[in-house]
């Protein structure tokens, strides 16, 4: 899915980009350009990002005794 149009960035492009080591927005905004134009994508675009931080940052489910 299409999150930054004016860049093409898509969701996909999104969790790529965490998967080789981006962790801010700006990393993001440098990797992807997403963002950097008209930017009525960026609440979708930091949300698609923290949930890719999300998995990466916590990967396995937590295991309770
Ligand atoms: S839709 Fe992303 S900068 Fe315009």
């Amino acid at each position: 899915m299409y999150i930054c149009l004016c860049n093409a960035v898509t969701d996909g492009d999104i969790r790529r980009a965490v998967a080789d080591g981006v962790r801010t927005f700006a990393e993001l905004q440098a990797r992807t350009g997403c963002s950097d134009c008209c930017g009525c994508c960026e609440p979708e675009a930091r949300a698609t990002l923290d949930a890719a931080l999300a998995q990466v940052t916590f990967p396995l489910p937590l295991i309770t005794a």
